[in-house]
């Protein structure tokens, strides 16, 4: 990890969580719950909505709104996603999964209420003209159209007669992480009220770079680092792009996406140069 990169990485937690105890005191059971779902993790999406953001001078309060925004969906994605009925997993981040600590209808319902705060957050006034635009695009990116879909397509494919395509899983991938992905990276743009197609190309590449890798954490990954359960998807018999691909034609493709993902950048020029770590970052991490 670069180190300009590591820094504006730990700048974006840092100034993330300080809006998360601002925006969620944990005054009951409830918003201990939720608030245990958002901690710990890399926080990559809220990072890219703040670094999007300070490419197109949108204010700062604006900003954090989505980027706490976008951390309530992935984290509630997640603390659904480990349930028993999804993909049955013990630990998250290095931590038991919430339904592990308290127990499935508080995973549920703190699930429930993190997606509700998130809609919350870009309807408080700090958001700006452009809020509306923000919470219609969040819902797509969210829902029947984008993040749920995947993990629709994702939970049938488990009981597939035939392994999917690249296509189908290129489909699926780009449902389950790739529209939330999309999303943060757009969204200083969107806040500002300009044009997101550079920022849309970044991503879209990005994502899918972002959920190979993710495959091959788990097929090459340790618990320990990785900070959840590993070899799952193969157990799951579960097609993957490394499961299609293999692992070196799998990585050579994460490393082609990541420089389509920077190359999108060009017209941002080195002011983009944090965001072009950040696809760097997105194919040789270990957690
Ligand atoms: C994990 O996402 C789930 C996927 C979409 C593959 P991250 O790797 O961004 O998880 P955290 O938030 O850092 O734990
Ligand atoms: C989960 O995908 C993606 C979402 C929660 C939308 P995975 O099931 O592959 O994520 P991990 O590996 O559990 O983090
Ligand atoms: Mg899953
Ligand atoms: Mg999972
Ligand atoms: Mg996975």
């Amino acid at each position: 990890m670069s180190a300009g990169f590591a820094a504006a990485l730990k700048e974006a937690q840092a100034k993330i969580s300080a809006h998360m105890d601002k925006r969620l005191p944990e005054t009951d059971g409830l918003c201990q719950a939720m608030a245990y779902a958002l901690r710990g993790g890399k926080m990559l999406r809220g990072f890219l909505v703040l670094e999007s953001a300070r490419l197109h001078d949108v204010p700062e309060a604006a900003a954090l709104e989505a980027a706490l925004a976008i951390e309530c969906i992935h984290a509630y994605s997640l603390v659904h996603d480990d349930l028993p009925c999804m993909d049955d997993d013990d630990l998250r981040r290095g931590q038991p999964t919430l339904h592990r600590k308290w127990d499935e209808a508080t995973a549920v319902l703190a699930g429930d209420s993190l997606q509700t705060l998130a809609f919350e957050l870009l309807a408080q006034p700090d958001v700006g003209p452009h809020a509306v635009t923000l919470i219609r695009t969040l819902a797509e990116a969210a829902g029947k159209d984008g993040m749920v879909s995947g993990q629709m397509l994702d939970i049938a494919a488990e009981s597939a007669v035939a392994p999917l395509t690249l296509t189908e899983i290129s489909t699926l991938q780009a449902r389950k992480t790739g529209c939330l992905i999309e999303w943060s990276a757009c969204a200083g743009a969107r806040l500002a009220g300009a044009d997101a197609t550079a920022l849309r190309q970044y991503a879209q590449a990005l994502g899918l770079a972002f959920q190979i890798a993710d495959d091959i954490l788990d097929i090459e990954g340790d618990a320990a680092t990785v900070g959840k359960a590993v070899r799952k998807d193969a157990e799951a018999g579960k097609a993957t792009f490394v499961s299609l691909l293999g692992l070196d034609q799998a990585r050579l493709r994460a490393g082609e996406l990541a420089d389509a993902a920077c190359a999108a950048l060009a017209p941002y020029g080195a002011a983009s140069d944090t965001l072009k770590d950040a696809a760097r970052f997105v194919i040789s991490r270990d957690s």
